[in-house]
């Protein structure tokens, strides 16, 4: 994806790594950028500092985790017939709490962000982007969509269940010139600790020590970008943390040890 004049829709784009994607992507000559998240405010502040690179701006703020509020950003789009050319989804939230305390209610929550919303998007852009020739939609999973991890049943599953969409979507799709990239975040410092919902759907409100050494948000987004540009189809990002998935993949055994004794903070 050449970004030079394409109109990127970025949710996520109040804070963290979708923030950082969204400045680092207003470079692009003649870029115009649709900014989304549920914090206008916020946002408002992400197109402030975009425009000082000339970019165009639109700030769309929605809600993932509500039905409704998904379909009236979409339909903002579709009625003022703007094209989008790629929809890069950083849109999400994390969990703090084990499975033997947490309520259905509180994992439904997640999917309903994380999963739900993210899918619905996708799913009312996608028929009028194979319409318009093709285009690409990438989505943020985390190296937990790639195996188990405490703490984080949940969120685990819900970036592992983005993984079947999205690799299916993919399949159906090349043929509509639809390029999928999967990111995979390892740890990145950005606020998803802060903002991860516990056992009663309240916010942890804690910077956890794995989140506090992590990756820049900047380099991280620096990375995303050189690798969306190439179209890739997963996006492994962080230091040494993402190890893991291969260890998940090729030594089973060892990581069902390292699981088990993790500190999952
Ligand atoms: N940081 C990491 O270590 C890490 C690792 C793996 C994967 N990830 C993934 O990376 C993505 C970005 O996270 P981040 O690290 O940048 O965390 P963050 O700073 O907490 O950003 C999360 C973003 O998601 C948006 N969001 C949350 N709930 C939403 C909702 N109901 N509706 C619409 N937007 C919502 C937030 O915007 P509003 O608050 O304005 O709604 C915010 O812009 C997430 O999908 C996360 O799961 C992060």
């Amino acid at each position: 994806m050449d970004f030079t004049a394409k109109t990127l829709w970025i949710t996520g784009a109040s804070s963290g790594i979708g923030k950082a994607v969204a400045i680092e992507l207003s470079s692009a000559k003649n870029v115009k950028l649709i900014l989304s998240g549920r914090n206008e405010q916020a946002l408002k502040v992400t197109e402030e500092v975009c425009k000082q690179n000339d970019c165009e701006t639109l700030v769309l703020p929605f809600d993932l985790g509500e039905e409704a509020s998904v379909e009236k950003a979409a339909s903002y789009i579709r009625k003022n017939k703007i094209k989008i050319d790629a929809l890069y989804q950083f849109g999400g939230i994390s969990q703090r709490s084990f499975v033997a305390e947490t309520p259905l209610e509180v994992d439904r929550k997640i999917f309903e962000v994380n999963y739900f919303g993210t899918i619905a998007l996708t799913k009312h852009i996608l028929p009028a982007m194979i319409e318009n020739g093709g285009g690409q939609i990438a989505v943020t999973s985390s190296i937990v969509g790639k195996f188990g991890f405490p703490y984080r049943s949940s969120y685990s599953a819900s970036k592992q269940a983005l993984h079947g969409f999205f690799e299916s979507l993919r399949a159906e799709n090349t043929k509509n010139n639809i390029a999928v990239s999967i990111i995979i975040p390892g740890r990145i410092k950005t606020n998803i600790s802060v903002n991860a919902i516990d056992k009663e759907g309240k916010t942890h409100a804690k910077m956890d020590a794995g989140q506090d050494s992590g990756m820049s948000a900047e380099k991280c987004a620096r990375i995303i970008c050189k690798k969306l540009k190439k179209e890739k189809k997963e996006i492994l990002v962080g230091g040494t943390e993402v190890i893991m998935v291969h260890i998940r993949r090729f030594l089973p055994r060892l990581y069902y040890y390292m699981s088990s004794r993790v500190n999952p903070l």
